[in-house]
């Protein structure tokens, strides 16, 4: 089996990272523009082997769509990260030109993959690839909430004093700062309802750190995070490819679930071996329901820029 990462920067190195010490394909091609710098991670991460004991293959390459040929699943990261006081969103213009070329030159060689667009703004990049690829809507599936939840759990474990594993909360709605909706009601620690354990103001203040969780990084780091979205991404490979029907949050086309259509926004999904094989209906209060409409509605404003 073989598994693509298209732009071997930050983010697309340390997924590829995760995918190799998972093991989760025999093969693992890394493509990136820049000329010799795929190669050169692809080698270093090999001479990890050693250590972290995989034997996946990786293999970087400049620009040579024929490697990528056959791949299971394509993780799409190529583009402009944030820098500090950036918005998701200002990468527009410059992102939307890669990401529909690269997805044109995917598909030449693998017509049946699995896309995972990780390239920001997340949300409006999974809707051109599912507008401009032809690929059944299963096959396109946005990374942004795997990496929210992963940062929902951490400030509740914080304020919780536990594990981050024995935790249940998902992010849904869009991935940017005020488009994303921790839905504390829902969050569960060991089967307790956290609203239950945390104070109003505690809880605020998880939903609140959350929701920002990105910008507090990118203006920590002076560019966007890449361990927890490597991580995020590479969870949801694992479960497309070893069929495990975890539910996650992914950016997937709607056609009138959570009463909205023809649009990508992160909702809970179970992820299998044909992509995104159901959405679950979380049955949102009066007060979500409205907060998801204003995200939509935050998003169809940013789709409306692209050249469809
Ligand atoms: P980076 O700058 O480290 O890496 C991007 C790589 O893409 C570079 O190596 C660049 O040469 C390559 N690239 C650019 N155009 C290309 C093309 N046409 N074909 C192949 N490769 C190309 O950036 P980083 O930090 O890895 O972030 C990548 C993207 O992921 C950004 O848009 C960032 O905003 C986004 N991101 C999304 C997250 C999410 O949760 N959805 C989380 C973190 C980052
Ligand atoms: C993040 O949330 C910028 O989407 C990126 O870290």
């Amino acid at each position: 089996m073989k598994i693509s990462v298209i732009g071997a920067g930050a983010v697309g190195a340390s997924c590829a990272d995760n995918i190799s010490r998972r093991e989760l394909s025999e093969e693992l091609i890394l493509l990136d523009i820049k000329e010799g710098f795929a190669e050169g991670k692809a080698i270093d991460m090999m001479q990890t082997a050693a250590y972290n004991g995989f034997d996946t293959k990786i293999k970087g390459v400049t620009n040579d769509y024929a490697a990528t040929a056959d791949s299971e699943v394509v993780v799409i990261t190529s583009g402009i990260p944030r820098k500090p006081g950036m918005t998701r969103e200002e990468l527009i213009g410059t992102n939307a030109g890669i990401v529909k070329s690269v997805t044109e030159n995917v598909l030449k060689y693998s017509p049946n993959t699995i896309i995972i667009v990780v390239a920001n703004p997340m949300d409006t990049m999974n809707y051109l690839t599912l507008k401009s690829s032809g690929l059944p809507k299963e096959k396109i599936i946005g990374m942004g909430g795997a990496l929210d939840s992963a940062r929902f759990k951490y400030y509740l474990s914080q304020e919780l004093n536990c594990s981050p594993a024995d935790l249940n909360s998902v992010v849904i709605g869009g991935h940017g700062d005020t488009t994303m909706i921790p839905l504390i009601h829902h969050a569960t620690w060991n089967s307790v309802p956290v609203t239950q354990l945390l104070s109003k103001e505690q809880q605020d203040k998880v939903v609140a750190a959350t929701m920002v969780g990105g910008a507090t990084l990118t203006k920590l780091i002076g560019t966007s995070a890449w361990f927890a979205p490597g991580a995020g991404t590479a969870f949801m490979v694992e479960s497309i490819v070893r069929d495990q029907k975890k539910l996650i949050s992914c950016g997937v086309a709607l056609d009138g679930e959570y009463g909205q259509k023809d649009i990508s926004l992160v909702v809970p999904v179970i992820l299998g071996k044909n992509g995104w094989e159901k959405i679950l209906d979380f049955k949102l209060s009066a007060d979500e329901q409205a907060q998801f409409n204003k995200s939509a509605d935050a998003v169809r404003t940013m789709n409306n820029v692209l050249d469809l």
